[in-house]
């Protein structure tokens, strides 16, 4: 890779202070291909759970290597409708990570079942595997671990849990497409995985999720409870070689997916490996641009695992600084740059907080990383232009507001 200064010196912008126009956190990649397939099925007249959702299943079961892919509407309603699968009823406790999005603990709640919350592991944004084993009870029924802006897991350490104590792996992995971890795509590894195709995510259709799993049994309990509990789908049904006659075999959701989305999952799914090396480059681009910096801790990826960095998370060394997160964020946005807070840790939010009794000091690898933490804008449809807009922005705050120390 280039030095810092040519690659400065390449964007041909060095010059340059503050960016003209805003460069948005985000926007997705949406092409005429994508647009033609979405009108094709338009023009179909098939607009819901059809053929083209049929083939973007077995796509993505291809591309992940996996047996089973169960299209929904999101990953919040797959993620509810795996624990569902597993047969998680009220009383049970699933251990989960304290720092995600309310989805993940949610679902659980949902079952009438208890998120049992723990803390991140030491310098990571994944949940600690110690803590995991320490957390488990005789009612716990599963581990849901999230694997955070699209870096892997612990998943050995959390595998071994699983297998000893009987338990199943959910995960959340809302943001990890494309994420391998020691040789094989998160999506092949625990029991059921659930990835978020919503407008942000490194693959969209808009609202939507995955569901996959190895297992031919999950596999036809979510099939049939994704779509009302009925023994055959609308596509069967509708179909010339489909019947009228159904039977409901479960008091099931309605949470599968459009043909409308799954055309543009369908046309996404083959650009993944091209915007998933535009985010990797850009990621070692900001790595390469702030790497120098002692008032930043910049996003590894894990030593056995391929990252799919769906986000780019710095984290302030906040004692280096005279500025707090809330305000560098501010500067950033004085100087045309959005970025955004990934997350505020669950027990933080006034639900989790009230109904656990949660104070902030519980989760204390959590609240440190939440309060140094700045999303950077990473997507494949900004420009190696826009990546150095940000790196000079951050760089220009740092060396305005860093702690001075004595000579
Ligand atoms: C970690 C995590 N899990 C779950 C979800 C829920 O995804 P969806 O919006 O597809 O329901 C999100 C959404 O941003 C997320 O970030």
């Amino acid at each position: 890779m280039m030095s810092r200064q040519a690659a400065f010196e390449r964007t041909g912008k060095a010059a340059r202070d503050v960016r003209s126009t805003l460069l948005p956190f985000h926007r997705a990649w949406i092409d005429d291909r994508d647009i033609e397939e979405v009108v094709d099925t338009l023009r179909s007249g098939w607009l819901t759970m059809g053929p083209k959702t049929l083939q973007f299943e077995q796509n993505f079961a291809r591309y992940v290597g996996v047996r089973h892919a169960v299209s929904v509407n999101s990953c919040t309603a797959g993620l509810h409708l795996a624990l569902d699968a597993i047969g998680l009823k009220e009383g049970d406790e699933v251990i989960t990570s304290v720092y995600t999005f309310t989805s993940t603990a949610a679902v659980v709640l949902h079952l009438r079942a208890r998120p049992v919350l723990v803390d991140v592991a030491p310098g990571a944004l994944g949940m600690d595997p110690d803590l995991v084993e320490q957390a488990i009870t005789p009612r716990t029924r599963a581990i849901l671990p999230v694997h955070l802006a699209g870096a892997p897991c612990d998943m050995d350490a959390l595998l071994e849990l699983a297998s000893r104590y009987g338990l199943r792996i959910v995960e959340d992995a809302a943001h990890a497409l494309p994420a391998r971890y020691k040789g094989h795509l998160v999506g092949a590894i625990g029991d059921l995985t659930v990835f978020s195709f919503y407008a942000i995510k490194n693959l969209t259709t808009g609202e939507g999720g995955m569901i996959t799993t190895d297992s031919d049994h999950y596999a036809n309990v979510l099939r049939t409870r994704r779509l009302h509990g009925i023994s055959r789908d609308a596509w069967q049904r509708y179909s010339a070689e489909g019947s009228w006659h159904y039977e409901v075999e479960y008091p099931g959701y309605k949470c599968n997916m459009t043909d409308l989305s799954a055309a543009l999952g369908l046309q996404q799914l083959q650009k993944l490996d091209m915007f998933h090396a535009v985010r990797t480059y850009y990621a070692n681009l900001y790595n390469l641009g702030l790497s120098d910096l002692p008032e930043l801790t910049l996003p590894e990826a894990p030593a056995d695992g391929g990252h799919a960095w769906h986000l780019y998370i710095i984290h302030l060394n906040l004692d280096r600084l005279t500025i707090g997160r809330d305000t560098f964020i501010e500067l950033l946005r004085e100087d045309n740059i959005a970025t955004s807070v990934h997350f505020i840790p669950l027990h933080l939010h006034p639900y989790y907080r009230d109904t656990f009794g949660y104070k902030p000091e519980d989760f204390p690898r959590a609240l440190a990383a939440y309060r140094g933490a700045i999303s950077l804008p990473l997507y494949p449809r900004m420009s190696e232009a826009d990546v150095w807009d940000v790196i000079r922005a951050v760089r220009r705050i740092v060396e305005r507001y860093r702690v001075r120390r004595p000579a």
